[in-house]
């Protein structure tokens, strides 16, 4: 089973999933993995205890993003498996404020980091791909991306088009030999988490990166395409799709919830 991955690159692999899905991936199936973040220290320290590469880029720099994955496909090799792992929570606040309230900029920072990255990774490497015959696509949404989030407008919908975006590049390619993959967690032990008021999220327990990674790898060796690492997410959105309205009203609850428990802290 070694190798099935090939050169694997993961974007935001320096810390948290990423690091964990690095570690995982090198250590069964990826022949060789590539560390990308915008940190260089802890991106070239891991790369070094894995024997693989570090590249120190901003996803959200579409230019620099683009050269960079040039630079490992001519230096390193060509890039079998991409994992676009790298996203930012923004614009979280008082689940009460006005879901509009952050700003022009708080929002496009998000929509390039947890949208734009993965169209301009799939615009380089999916033609790239299929010339070369096949590879495998995975992107890093949340379960926000099915759910949505109580507390951040800007989480929600820059991951519910981040779903978007891989169902399109799933219904476009996935005859053409690109496997995508989209895996949808809730609450992950990990520095993004630990940042961002309690909610929901941490509701049905927190995994830790590392199930994530091994739940990542599991799904796609079964050829999955919705990966759910917290197993209770397929009723949530079971019942979402069932029963939209009811559902809306229950979520509208958990956010009343929240807000009072928040305004008493
Ligand atoms: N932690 C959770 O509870 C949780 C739940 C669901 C989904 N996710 C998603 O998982 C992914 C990883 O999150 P995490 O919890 O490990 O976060 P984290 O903040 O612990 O790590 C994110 C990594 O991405 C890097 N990064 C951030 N912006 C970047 C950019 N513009 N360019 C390059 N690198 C960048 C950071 O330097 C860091 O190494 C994100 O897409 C996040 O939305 C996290």
């Amino acid at each position: 089973m070694r190798d099935r991955f090939g050169l694997t690159v993961v974007t935001g692999g320096a810390q948290g999933i990423g690091r964990a899905l690095c570690e995982a991936f090198a250590a069964d199936g990826a022949s060789r993995v590539v560390v990308l973040d915008v940190d260089g220290s802890k991106a070239s320290a891991l790369a070094e205890r894995l024997a693989g590469a570090a590249i120190v880029v901003d996803v959200s720099d579409g230019a620099a993003f683009t050269e960079a994955l040039t630079q490992i496909e001519s230096d390193i090799g060509p890039i079998s498996t991409f994992i676009s792992n790298a996203g930012v929570a923004l614009g979280f606040d008082a689940p009460s404020s006005n879901a509009a309230h952050a700003s022009d900029d708080v929002w496009m920072r998000a929509w390039e980091v947890n949208v734009m990255a993965h169209v301009r990774a799939a615009r380089y490497l999916i033609p790239r791909m299929i010339a070369r015959g096949g590879g495998t696509f995975v992107q890093m949404a949340s379960a926000a991306g099915l759910l949505n989030q109580i507390g951040s407008a800007v989480y929600g919908t820059t991951k519910h088009a981040a779903v978007g975006f891989a169902e399109n590049i799933a219904i476009s390619h996935g005859s053409q030999g690109i496997r995508v993959a989209l895996v949808c967690p809730q609450g992950v032990d990990t520095a993004l988490l630990a940042a961002i008021p309690v909610g929901p999220e941490r509701g049905d327990g927190v995994l830790t990166p590392e199930a994530v990674a091994l739940a990542t790898i599991q799904g796609l060796d079964e050829g999955r395409f919705l990966i759910l690492p917290h197993e209770v997410v397929h009723g949530y959105y079971r019942r979402k799709a069932d029963d939209t309205d009811r559902w809306i009203r229950g979520m509208a609850q958990l956010a009343q919830r929240f807000a009072h428990e928040g305004s008493q802290t």
